[in-house]
């Protein structure tokens, strides 16, 4: 059975001047130098400060994974206001967040337009954390496993094999739980992380991949996580890392969960 590492990455949402940014970036680079090597970690800045915190957490003694928070599918064009995945990759960062539920909920994005950019993403080389889950209504009406697999089918649907769909990180994020206080407790996150890597695992057959390459797959899980609650998600079979929002805008909160990943 293969084994995952743990990633822990952090979503600074529409927080930080550039050099607040920056700031927080090397505050991180130096405190995780302290903590045991274990988690990856990642971080996922407004676009206008990519440059400054991938120069910021260049040549420290542990890697920071450095992303955006969206992309535009497109390569190129008459889009104002957007960014492309070349665009992002041209400032050193490596991966991109895609289907964030802010995305899908504030700013009606819709399924397959995730999945585009998803597939964007990979034809230029930039690596997609694709986030589904779903909102308190259709969880109180039990419809969180058809929300979550539709958002995957989507998702995932123009990848062309099984070398795409390695490449692709999940993270589910319950939309009742992000920014709310309300954490889906760990034994609710790993049902539908269970699911969601039985899910990946159909999928990876159906493009000609195996039952191994699901699971390998990362899947993080996002929502109110807190210093305080981390480990114990962690300590889940299929909950490989988190994604954390608030939390992640202090060194020392965002640390202190790195820390419960190592
Ligand atoms: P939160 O946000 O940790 O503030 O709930 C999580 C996210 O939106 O990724």
């Amino acid at each position: 059975m293969p084994t995952r590492p743990t990633f822990i990455a952090g979503n600074w949402k529409m927080h930080k001047t550039v050099s607040e940014a920056r700031l927080l970036a090397s505050e991180l680079l130096k405190g995780l130098a302290a903590i045991p090597p274990g988690a990856q970690v990642a971080i996922f800045p407004p676009s206008i400060a990519l440059t400054a915190v991938v120069e910021a957490v260049r040549g420290g003694s542990r890697s920071i994974i450095v992303g955006s928070q969206n992309i535009h599918p497109a390569v190129q064009g008459a889009y104002t206001g957007e960014i492309s995945a070349a665009m992002v990759l041209s400032t050193g960062a490596t991966h991109t967040l895609v289907g964030h539920s802010e995305r899908r909920h504030v700013f009606h994005e819709q399924d397959a337009e995730s999945g585009k950019k998803v597939a964007a993403a990979l034809e230029q080389g930039l690596l997609p954390v694709l986030c589904v889950g779903e909102k308190i209504e259709e969880r109180e009406s039990g419809r969180t496993e058809e929300v979550v697999s539709r958002q995957l089918k989507s998702g995932l649907a123009g990848l062309r094999g099984p070398e795409d769909l390695r490449k692709v990180i999940i993270a589910y994020e319950p939309v009742w739980a992000i920014g709310t206080g309300k954490t889906a407790t760990p034994e609710l996150a790993q049902e539908v992380h269970a699911f969601v890597r039985r899910r990946l695992g159909t999928i990876y057959k159906e493009k000609g991949g195996t039952a191994d390459d699901a699971e390998a797959g990362l899947i993080l899980y996002g929502g109110s996580v807190q210093p305080g609650n981390a480990a114990e998600l962690l300590a889940k079979p299929d909950i490989d890392g988190l994604l954390v929002g608030g939390a992640s805008l202090t060194a020392a909160s965002f640390l202190a969960i790195c820390g419960a990943g190592s």
